[in-house]
Formats: structure tokens, C-alpha cells, sequence
């Protein structure tokens, strides 16, 4: 029996609001019941066991809670997202898993300055998918010697360009590609993550 990654406690975000100045709220999130979406999660689980993880884009903090459920031997994510509602979104999490879990409102281009390297062996990308953010998010993962990378939204011609543009399709790389779909304000969409050993 599968059991679900704990939500309960996690700030609910309002998708109609959208105002820089309060914190965007619209952004779509990882559905934590979805079946498609557990899967990922337990290969990559199985494929990489994460230990030291940093996660690109937080939001409301829904993946943040799948990794800390099904990476069973993760002892540290460090969340980054330079979104107001994150911050506060950020409160509740840090209190649930303590030491564990480090945010920082930051964006990817300028991790390298605030975050020490800590042998960081997996990188979860899901922060803006237009150019050139993908870009900086993959140069980040890279600046840091992270070992491997999960890019959500492949499918979407920024984060395909980003991934092209540092040649992660190169077989050496070793790509795998996950397919799921996703309900976010009424529309149901593709979606396809790529896994990437750097
Ligand atoms: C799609 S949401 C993340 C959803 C979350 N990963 C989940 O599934 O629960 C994208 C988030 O990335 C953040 N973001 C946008 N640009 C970013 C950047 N350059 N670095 C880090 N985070 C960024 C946004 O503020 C937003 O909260």
C-alpha cells in the first residue's frame, strides 16, 4: 500500500492571486496523490537515493514534502525560491522537518554565492520554465557538483532549450524522460520530467 506524502500543513495557495508584491500564487504545483507523479519520485528513489538535495522553485512546498516522503535517506533539502508567498509558505516546513530542510529565497542564478558546496548529489528543477532561467537553474546544479538533476516540464520549448543548450540529450548523460499529466486552473496538460546524471 502506498502511502501518501503528508500535505496537511502546507500553506494553500490562492491561484487567482498572482501579485508580485503578496507573493505569486498561481504557479501549478505536483499533485502528491497523483500515481504517475509517486512513481517518478520512487525511481529516482530507487535509481539515485538522494541524500543531499536542492530544490529549485519551492512554491508551496507539495514536492518538497514528496521528496522528504519518498527519497527514505535524504538527510538535507535545501529550497530555494525568491517568491514571497514561498517565504512564508517556507514557515510550516521548516517547523515539520527542522534541520532537515533549509529555504532560501533566492533565485538559481545567484546560488553559487549563498550556498556553500556540501556535496549535494541531486538538484529537483522546477522553477521558471521560460529562457533563460532553465539555463541558469541546470549552470547552478553544475556550479555546485550536483550528481544528478530531475527538470520538470520538458516538454516546454524554455526548459527543452535549456536542457539542449548544456547538451543533457547527449546519451552520455544518461537521460530518462517521465510522463504525467497535470490538472491546474481547469486545464489538464502534459507534462514530462528528464532525469540527468551530470
Ligand atoms: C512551478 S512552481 C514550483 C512548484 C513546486 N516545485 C511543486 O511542485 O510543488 C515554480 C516556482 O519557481 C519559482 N521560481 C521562478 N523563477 C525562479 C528562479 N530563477 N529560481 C528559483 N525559483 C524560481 C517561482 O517563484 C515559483 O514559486
Amino acid at each position: 500500500m502506498i502511502e501518501l506524502a503528508d500535505t496537511s500543513f502546507l500553506l494553500v495557495p490562492n491561484q487567482n492571486v498572482h501579485n508580485p508584491d503578496i507573493g505569486r500564487q498561481g504557479w501549478g504545483h505536483v499533485n502528491t496523490s497523483d500515481l504517475e507523479i509517486i512513481q517518478i519520485f520512487t525511481t529516482v528513489q530507487e535509481i539515485v537515493n538522494p541524500k543531499k538535495v536542492i530544490e529549485i522553485g519551492m512554491f508551496a512546498g507539495h514536492s518538497t514534502c514528496m521528496m522528504f516522503q519518498y527519497f527514505y535517506n535524504v538527510e538535507k533539502i535545501v529550497s530555494i525560491d525568491p517568491n514571497l508567498f514561498s517565504k512564508r509558505a517556507s514557515l510550516p516546513i521548516k517547523e515539520k522537518f527542522g534541520s532537515k530542510f533549509q529555504f532560501l529565497p533566492t533565485r538559481s542564478a545567484n546560488l553559487k554565492k549563498v550556498l556553500p558546496p556540501d556535496n549535494y548529489d541531486f538538484m529537483f528543477i522546477d522553477g521558471n520554465h521560460n529562457e533563460p532561467r532553465p539555463k541558469e537553474d541546470i549552470q547552478s546544479a553544475k556550479d555546485l557538483g550536483v550528481k544528478w538533476i530531475l527538470v520538470d516540464n520538458v516538454e516546454l520549448p524554455g526548459v527543452r532549450h535549456g536542457c539542449l543548450s548544456h547538451d543533457l540529450y547527449n546519451i552520455d548523460y544518461q537521460p530518462k524522460f517521465f510522463f504525467y499529466q497535470n490538472y491546474h486552473r481547469g486545464r489538464l496538460s502534459p507534462g514530462i520530467m528528464g532525469l540527468f546524471k551530470l
